[in-house]
């Protein structure tokens, strides 16, 4: 029974207690001026924002450096993320079991950046979530939104990045269709996660990741990453949380997913 689930986390209702400073609703309304500036949509825009101003952001740079495990993201105790149970924290790395989630998620999207990659691939799901899909139902934010990484065969070093949005459990069974995206129902699944403070880069995530691999060197998850990637091609994600409004606590991760016997567990 050692080591069995320690940990399980609930997901508190929505709310949205962010402060939107004056300034912001100016800034973006000249970058997209279609979007009402309601209290709510600008909360969801705060999102946006994280993702279109994580690349410049040097001035939190010695943040990121940072790094821990078992750290409940503080944004899901605002906004509806999945809810997991924690099955180890290791040395540098916490596995955690999802029991099923569904997710919307964008077409491959070929770029030498993953920042960028995530930013295009934002844009198309926060039109989702704002009403742009079949049922024109506007759907509550969650976290969080998960950028799937792959190396692909395309020219100039590439890769093949996959953005997706955990929908709401409201949504879950019916999600609205909409052109461009795919829903993705997982089953089961377990992921070693790092967590990383600060805004996420294009130079940090690599490292991250490298990291995640090295602390999971030698333990059986990591053969059974491995036996979940048969192509052994280094497959994770980057999850990010939280809004650019948020400077302090600031929770990001690299996941790497993997699938195992329940019974691997009992030891
Ligand atoms: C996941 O499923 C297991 C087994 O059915 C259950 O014990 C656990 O509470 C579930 N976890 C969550 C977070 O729902």
């Amino acid at each position: 029974m050692g080591n069995s689930i320690q940990d399980s986390k609930a997901v508190s209702p929505f709310q949205w207690p962010i402060p939107i400073p004056p300034f912001v609703s100016a800034g973006f309304s000249i970058l997209l001026p279609p979007i009402q500036i309601s209290g709510f949509s600008m909360l969801k825009l705060s999102f946006l924002l994280t993702l279109l101003s994580s690349a410049s952001s040097g001035l939190w740079h010695d943040e990121a450096k940072k790094s821990s495990v078992g750290i409940y993201p503080p944004a899901c105790t605002r906004i509806e993320c999945p809810v997991f149970d924690v099955i180890q924290l290791g040395n540098g790395y916490e596995i955690r079991r999802y029991n099923s989630s569904v997710w919307m998620s964008t077409s491959s999207i070929q770029d030498i950046s993953l920042v960028d990659a995530t930013r295009t691939g934002f844009l198309r799901l926060f039109d989702y979530i704002q009403g742009k899909n079949s049922y024109e139902e506007k759907i509550e934010m969650t976290a969080p939104v998960i950028t799937e990484v792959s190396p692909s065969d395309g020219p100039f070093c590439e890769s093949s990045f996959t953005v997706s949005f955990y929908v709401p459990k409201e949504n879950q069974a019916n999600p609205p269709p909409a052109k461009g995206l795919h829903v993705q129902r997982w089953k089961t699944t377990y992921v070693a996660v790092r967590q990383f403070k600060g805004f996420v880069t294009d130079s940090n995530v690599g490292e991250e990741a490298a990291a995640l691999q090295a602390s999971l060197a030698d333990t059986i998850w990591a053969a059974a990453i491995e036996k979940s990637h048969p192509d052994s091609t280094t497959v994770y994600a980057v999850a990010q949380y939280n809004s650019p409004f948020e400077f302090d606590n600031r929770v990001n991760e690299i996941w790497m997913q993997f699938y195992i016997d329940d019974d691997l567990l009992v030891m």
